[in-house]
């Protein structure tokens, strides 16, 4: 069974779940595919304003529901947090979800856009101890335009969450070509589904897991849902080339194969 680190099935937060019947719809196609753990990812920031408390109370009404009619599926409260000025007064503040309460925060970039001060935000997070993971680096232009621009990111900690739907081609040739390029570089550290709904953004993390095993390799599904796990552990993700202490510049020619360190 699965974990996913990132679908919107709270109720009534963004744009995704509208009502707990769409949630509890949510769930049981989860289920159906194949899916036992989710971190519920609301936005926050920009349209959204979601804190804490409010993610944490959707996500104990929703499990108590799901646990009433018997529905085999685990939630844990996360983030979606969109970038911007005030995203480190918030994480101060106590205003922001980990994922399922581990060192990994989910960030999306605004509109797309890479904004100013990027790598320095990085810088910040890791010295309050967070662990960034940015969700469908795929959809950003930018980043389509300039994928190196990844390599200083990652040695500076960032890790990519790729979107199932467009590795199965979901949202185009042109990104799920892109999509693939970044698991086939070893530039990508997850899969997840971003799941709004039933219909036009549902579930697709066993059709992309077994798109990447056909087209690619099944050791990197292998890795995929091994990190997944150790985000739902809070479990360190480390590039082994750091692990055996090798420099930056080597970490970037043998990187990144990941492995798990105690944390
Ligand atoms: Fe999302």
């Amino acid at each position: 069974m699965d974990i996913d680190l990132h679908c919107h099935i709270l109720p009534g937060l963004d744009d995704g779940a509208p009502d707990l019947a769409a949630s509890v719809a949510m769930a049981q196609q989860a289920v159906g595919a194949g899916i036992s753990r989710v971190v519920a990812t609301p936005h926050h920031g920009g349209a959204y304003n979601n804190e804490a408390p409010a993610v944490i109370g959707a996500v104990q009404c929703l499990q108590h529901e799901l646990d009433s009619r018997g529905i085999p599926l685990a939630v844990l409260p996360g983030h979606e947090v969109r970038i911007s000025d005030s995203l480190l007064g918030d994480l101060e503040a106590g205003k922001l979800c980990t994922l399922g309460g581990s060192r990994y925060l989910l960030l999306e970039l605004p509109s797309g856009r890479v904004p100013a001060g990027f790598g320095e935000l990085l810088h910040e997070l890791g010295v309050c101890g967070i662990v960034p993971i940015l969700a469908h680096p795929e959809r950003s232009s930018e980043i389509q335009r300039e994928p190196e621009r990844l390599r200083e990111w990652i040695a500076g900690g960032l890790l990519l969450q790729v979107t199932a739907g467009a590795v199965t081609g979901a949202f185009g040739r042109r990104m799920q070509a892109f999509a693939l390029r970044l698991c086939r570089t070893n530039a990508a550290h997850f899969l997840a589904s971003d799941a709004h709904d039933v219909s036009a953004r549902k579930w697709q993390l066993a059709e992309a897991y077994a798109s990447i095993a056909r087209k690619l390799s099944p050791d990197l599904v292998g890795t995929f849902r091994a990190n997944a796990e150790y985000v739902a552990m809070n479990e360190a993700i480390i590039p082994e080339a750091v692990a055996r202490g090798l420099s930056i510049p080597r970490v970037l020619d043998a990187w990144p194969f990941n492995i798990r360190v105690k944390g």
